[in-house]
């Protein structure tokens, strides 16, 4: 097996108090070969979803994302598998709902998205958001030692 990757994945407050739907969501994560590295529940204040989001703060939809992302509680995980960022992207499907109904209906966000707010998940897109991401969520998780001393031993 190739070296083990992390990402950040979120399951987000429309989905997450809804136990079958995240009992589905995280066996399809273990079927798919994903280890579950370190896993909280919380509840994002507005200010910590506005700093999250910061990247999107001009957009016109970032006032209606950062009051859905605090408006209940999140699943957050860091997720391990090769190519994780890259695949746990594919398998959300696409971040827009009319695209994953035309392009990737049985994504998770196929199945589970209802709009492009609620859209049930998230996950990072680069190697560097991935690192300030969990940092953002688990500041206690030493992701540097976790590659230097961990990692291999998932293999
Ligand atoms: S963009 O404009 O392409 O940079 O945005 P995108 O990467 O598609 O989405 C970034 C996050 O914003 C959320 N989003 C929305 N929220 C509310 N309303 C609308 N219209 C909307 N469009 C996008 C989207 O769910 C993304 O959240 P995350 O948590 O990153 O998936």
């Amino acid at each position: 097996m190739n070296k083990l990757q992390l990402t950040l994945a979120v399951l987000k407050p429309d989905i997450s108090l809804n136990e079958k739907a995240v009992s589905e969501i995280r066996k399809i994560i273990l079927q798919d070969n994903y280890l579950f590295i370190r896993t909280k529940f919380h509840k994002l204040t507005l200010n910590q979803a506005k700093d999250f989001y910061k990247v999107h703060e001009k957009k016109f939809f970032y006032n209606r994302l950062v009051y859905s992302m605090s408006s209940g509680p999140i699943w957050c995980h860091i997720l391990a598998r090769e190519n994780a960022i890259k695949e746990w992207r594919k398998l959300m499907g696409p971040t827009k709902v009319f695209k994953t109904i035309y392009d990737d209906p049985n994504s998770l966000r196929g199945n589970y998205g209802v709009t492009d707010t609620r859209n049930t998940l998230h996950g990072s897109d680069s190697d560097e958001n991935a690192k300030a991401e969990m940092d953002f969520f688990f500041p206690e998780f030493d992701f540097e030692s976790w590659y230097a001393k961990e990692e291999s031993q998932f293999r």
